[in-house]
């Protein structure tokens, strides 16, 4: 197991990150006032009351009332556990996540650099050698590609023979280990190795960040197999990544919408005409995993595949799994080439613009579900519409709640002369299942929860940890009488062990404990003491000495009451505060 990540690295990432276009990025948001709202994407409403706060930094439903900061919106959207929250936000900003010696030491991380060393050693090898193989040069230049693009897509050459790497990068344990991990080379029954790619043209394929952890070789003349990739590995995960994100995300600032294509050579072909927005799943079906990969890209995705049944199917597939990922304000059209075409070939023959216009025409993602089904189904029969309103439901049932749902159970309605809520009903009868339930805690505007000095005064040092610096809860705070105040002086040390941290970054501290549900709910808490700015610190001060002075009275009396003496100077200080008007 890894090891555990600092806190300080989650403070510091939680206040790097920007809420609001973490969400906006994922859930289209429009600014009302001081604060950013959206239909709410963990349950079903038409009106907004999703709330996004930039100065809180924290996100508030006031339908269902889910709420947390950056790390719990990206846990609850997309249903990532808490560490790999944190790795998303983290590759987001471009930041290794650094992991504490836990004893076991950080043996994940320590396994996984050689090779990622390694991989950019061997991509490094493969370049130089595309410059000595003039037979390489020219297949590239026969397929229409440029030194520019080859240099852009780091596209090398895999010279014959066995032990190409090994004679280039020494013999040495590590590399041995290293080069097997990742499949480059090969060990056979009688323990000799070879390199696993051989007299093939290189695409090395890349991470999000631009580490290469895998390869793809195509034979220069006819031969099987035709492609070649690299296997599985502790860096390598196929069904994750997709072929030139990296390059697409580094050659465009903004990116409208990205193409989906099936090959390495499409990709790289319509970078070659100025279509530098493709990207190819790797030799397998689009996963979910890549659509939703693609969606925190761009809102935009046109699948393109060929025009025979192939293609059909493949794209039938990328269909079915954008529907478990689409939400409002996110695109997918599918583009179906003619026969015997595929983008490479295509964009070669027609250019640029002429491709461009076909990616415009592309056919909607309803039209195309629609459609098929109705190749499928004989609609001119009752049993035909039943059949096709089972399998559209079958489909639609897999879809968060969002309009473009209700736009499909619409247009199926039409369809097959069904009521709409007659179709909602059988829909959402399984809905349930796919969303998170509402979490429970008590409205915070409209004064529904019970408001006192505690609560205010925690309020106030969660929305603004820095008072802890400048005005101290006292340490006899952690044993107090009254409730609460133990909280406030936790609080209190927490900001001590960091006194920069964020509002959001403190509430993450408090992740599983107890007091989770009611820190979130104070942390949006609006008094007249919270949202008055101008003298916030005299505010606090005054309620924490309120407090202080409230915890000793109620300490007293309840002792009192339990038939307990007090002691002279407790009598005292009980008469003193009798005095000024506690009692
Ligand atoms: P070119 O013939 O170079 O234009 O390749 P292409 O990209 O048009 O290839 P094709 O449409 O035949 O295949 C699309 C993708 O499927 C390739 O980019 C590979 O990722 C994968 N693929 C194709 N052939 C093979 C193969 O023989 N083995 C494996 N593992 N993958 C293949
Ligand atoms: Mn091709």
């Amino acid at each position: 197991m890894a090891g555990l990540i600092p806190q300080n690295f989650i403070d510091d990432l939680i206040s790097r990150s920007d809420i609001v276009e973490v969400i906006n990025a994922r859930v289209p948001l429009k600014r009302k006032g001081k604060e950013f709202t959206a239909c709410c994407p963990f349950h079903n409403e038409k009106t907004p009351s999703f709330t996004v706060s930039e100065s809180k930094q924290f996100f508030y439903c006031f339908g269902c009332h889910a709420k947390g900061n950056v790390i719990g919106f990206l846990m609850d959207y997309e249903h990532l556990s808490y560490v790999d929250a944190i790795e998303s936000l983290a590759a987001d900003a471009h930041l290794d996540v650094p992991h504490e010696d836990n004893g076991q030491g950080n043996k994940n991380r320590e396994d996984k650099q050689p090779l990622y060393d390694i991989l950019k050693q061997a991509a490094e090898l493969f370049q130089e050698e595309l410059k000595t193989s003039q037979r390489a040069i020219d297949y590239l230049k026969q397929r229409g590609l440029s030194g520019e693009i080859a240099k852009q897509f780091k596209i090398g050459y895999a010279p014959d023979g066995w032990d190409f790497l090994i004679s280039r990068l020494g013999k040495s344990k590590d590399h041995m280990l290293a080069l097997s991990k990742t499949g480059l080379i090969v060990t056979k029954e009688n323990n000799k190795t070879y390199d696993r790619f051989r007299d093939r043209i290189i695409f090395p394929i890349t991470d999000q960040r631009g580490r290469i952890i895998g390869f793809g070789g195509r034979i220069l003349d006819q031969g099987e197999p035709k492609y070649l990739n690299s296997p599985e590995n502790a860096v390598f995960h196929k069904g994750f990544e997709l072929y030139g994100l990296y390059e697409t995300k580094m050659a465009l600032r903004k990116i409208e919408r990205i193409i989906v294509v099936e090959g390495y050579m499409d990709v790289v072909a319509l970078a070659q005409s100025g279509i530098n927005y493709a990207v190819a799943s790797l030799g397998t079906a689009t996963t979910t995993e890549q659509i939703q990969k693609t969606f925190r890209t761009t809102h935009e995705i046109i699948f393109c595949y060929d025009g025979d049944n192939a293609g059909k199917k493949a794209a039938w597939r990328a269909l079915e799994n954008t529907l478990s990922v689409i939400r409002d304000g996110m695109i997918a059209k599918f583009l179906f080439l003619p026969e015997k075409e595929d983008p490479d070939t295509m964009v070669r023959k027609e250019g640029k613009e002429a491709f461009e216009q076909r990616i415009k025409n592309a056919t909607a993602l309803s039209e195309f579900l629609f459609e098929h089904l109705k190749q499928e189904c004989d609609i001119s029969s009752k049993e035909g519409q039943a059949q096709l309103a089972s399998k559209a439901n079958k489909l639609i049932q897999k879809m968060h709640n969002s309009l473009f749902k209700d736009l499909l159970i619409e247009e199926l309605s039409n369809i097959v002369g069904l009521s709409q809520q007659h179709l909602e009903s059988k829909i959402s009868s399984s809905e349930e299942k796919n969303i998170p339930p509402p979490k429970k805690i008590k409205p915070v505007r409209g004064q529904q929860i019970l408001i006192n000095k505690t609560r205010i005064a925690i309020a106030l040092l969660i929305q603004n940890p820095a008072l802890a610096t400048q005005h101290k809860v006292p340490d006899n705070f952690k044993q107090a009488f009254k409730k609460g105040l133990s909280l406030l002086y936790t609080l209190q040390k927490t900001i001590e062990s960091n006194s920069e941290i964020s509002s959001a970054a403190l509430l993450e501290r408090f992740r599983g404990s107890e007091h989770e549900n009611a820190l979130h709910t104070l942390s949006m808490l609006q008094t007249p003491e919270t949202e008055n700015t101008d003298n916030i610190l005299d505010v606090y001060k005054d309620i924490i000495e309120r407090l202080s002075i409230e915890d000793r009275y109620e300490f007293l009396t309840s002792k009192l009451e339990a038939g307990k003496k007090l002691t002279e100077d407790e009598m005292e200080e009980y008469k003193n505060l009798l005095q000024s008007g506690l009692g």
